[in-house]
């Protein structure tokens, strides 16, 4: 398998996340990270500033390209190419939506399939929900995501759109 699809809202990018891209990034030859446009979510960042994030935190990841997507993941992910998608698992209460993600994607493109990966048990209870709420109330989020990322927090405004 060549090419995987980590598709994800990524507001922002968290170790969590950076684990999870290291394993897949090991795995296969080529990941690609995919931002989604969502308009459900109320979002820190503009979809422009979570690629810029994401891109100052991979670099030294070769076989990583960060991208965007508007519409169905499904869709952009026949478009790219990709024989698989990535989503991360973190506990049980991450199943249920994860299972229901998967088996609707499956339903529209059964060719397409979902892998799950484990990240380090040190970031069961990270999410970006959290990270934000911590360091909006004034909290050191440092051990939870990268450089760059706390320095976003503080300031969101800025980020640069990438
Ligand atoms: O990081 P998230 O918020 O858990 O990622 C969820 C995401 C973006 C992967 C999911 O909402 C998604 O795929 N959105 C694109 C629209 C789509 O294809 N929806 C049907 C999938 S069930």
């Amino acid at each position: 398998m060549a090419r995987v699809l980590y598709p994800g809202s990524f507001d922002p990018v968290t170790n969590g996340h950076l684990d999870v891209l290291q394993r897949a990034s090991h795995l296969f030859e080529e990941v690609i990270v995919a931002v989604a446009h969502h308009n459900a979510k109320q979002a820190l960042f503009t979809v422009g500033q979570r690629v810029h994030l994401l891109r100052q935190s991979t670099g030294h990841l070769q076989n990583v390209r960060i991208t965007s997507f508007e519409g169905l993941l499904v869709n952009f992910a026949k478009e790219q190419g990709a024989q698989a998608l990535i989503r991360g698992l973190r506990a049980v209460s991450d199943f249920e939506f994860e299972f229901q993600m998967a088996l609707m994607n499956r339903s529209l493109q059964p060719d397409l399939e979902t892998l799950f990966l484990m990240p380090s048990e040190e970031y069961t209870y990270l999410s970006s929900r959290m990270v934000k709420e911590v360091s909006r109330l004034g909290g050191d989020v440092a051990r939870f995501v990268p450089e760059c990322v706390v320095a976003a927090l503080k300031d969101p405004e800025s980020v640069p759109q990438a």
